[in-house]
C-alpha cells in the first residue's frame, strides 16, 4: 500500500448479510430460489399492473429471473437487496439498485409496482416495517406492493411468533394475515387483496399474497410529515 494513502472502511457486514453472502457465493444454493416471469405474476395478479408500463421495483434478486423478464418487457426495473453481491447475477438488466441499507434514498411516489416474492420470512418486524414504509413511500399513489408472506400451517400465534438469527435465515419468520394487516397499518398502509392460502410444498407452512396500498392520509401524514402522498 502507498504510504499514507488513505483506506476507505466499507461499514461491517451483520449477521444476515453476512448469511446472505454465504449463499449467494454457494453454487445451486438452497436459499437462492428463482421464482419469476408471467406464471409468478399471474399467482401475484400483477400481470395488468405490470402492462401499465410504470417502472417497477423488486426486492429481493435470488437468481435474478423475475429481474430478468421484467427487463426483457421493456420496462424500468429497479432492485433492492441486502448485499451487493446479489446485483452481479443480473447486470444490464436494471435501471438503478439499492441496497436495503439506502431504502431512504428511494425517490418518492415513483413506482406503479413493487414485488417481493420469498423475501419477507426472512426479515424480522422492524426491519420489515422500515422497508414497507418506505417502498410505499416510494409508489404511485395508485401504486401496488404485491408481497408474498409465509405462515405456520397450523397458523402462528402471537405468543409464539419468532425472528431468531436461524428462523431468518432459513426462512421462517412465519406471520398470519392479522399480524401482516397490523405492521402494514403501522406503515401508513393497508391490505387491499390477499389470496387464499397456498400450501409450500414438503413443509408445515402456507403462503399467501398480498396486495398492498398506501393508506389513509392521516396515517402517511404522521409517518411523512414533510413527504405528502
Ligand atoms: C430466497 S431469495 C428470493 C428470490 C426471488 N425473489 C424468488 O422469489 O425466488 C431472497 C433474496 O432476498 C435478498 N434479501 C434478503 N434479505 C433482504 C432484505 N432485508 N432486503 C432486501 N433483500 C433481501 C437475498 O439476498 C436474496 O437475493
Amino acid at each position: 500500500m502507498v504510504r499514507g494513502a488513505k483506506v476507505r472502511r466499507l461499514p461491517a457486514m451483520d449477521e444476515m448479510q453476512r448469511w446472505w453472502e454465504q449463499c449467494h457465493n454457494t453454487p445451486d444454493s438452497y436459499y437462492i430460489s428463482d421464482y419469476g416471469g408471467p406464471s409468478l405474476w399471474e399467482r401475484m395478479r400483477i400481470s395488468k399492473i405490470l402492462d401499465r408500463g410504470a417502472p417497477v421495483l423488486e426486492i429481493g434478486v435470488g437468481g435474478g429471473r423475475d429481474i430478468r423478464h421484467l427487463h426483457e418487457r421493456g420496462l424500468e426495473v429497479h432492485v433492492v437487496d441486502i448485499i451487493p453481491t446479489a446485483f452481479e447475477r443480473i447486470k444490464g438488466c436494471f435501471e438503478r439498485v439499492w441496497l436495503e441499507s439506502e431504502l431512504e434514498l428511494l425517490p418518492d411516489s415513483y413506482f406503479g409496482l413493487a414485488i417481493s416474492h420469498l423475501v419477507t420470512q426472512h426479515i424480522d418486524n422492524r426491519t420489515l416495517t422500515r422497508q414497507v414504509s418506505h417502498v410505499l413511500r416510494a409508489l404511485r399513489p395508485e401504486g401496488v406492493f404485491a408481497m408474498q408472506f409465509a405462515d405456520g400451517l397450523p397458523p402462528v400465534t402471537k405468543e409464539h411468533y419468532y425472528e431468531s438469527l436461524g428462523a431468518k435465515q432459513v426462512g421462517d419468520v412465519l406471520r398470519t394475515p392479522q399480524m401482516m394487516k397490523e405492521l402494514v397499518r403501522q406503515c401508513g398502509g393497508r391490505i387491499a387483496w390477499i389470496s387464499k392460502p397456498e400450501p409450500y410444498p414438503d413443509n408445515d407452512k402456507q403462503w399467501f399474497h398480498v396486495h398492498i396500498r398506501r393508506g389513509r392520509k392521516r396515517w402517511w401524514n404522521a409517518l411523512f410529515p414533510d413527504r405528502r402522498p
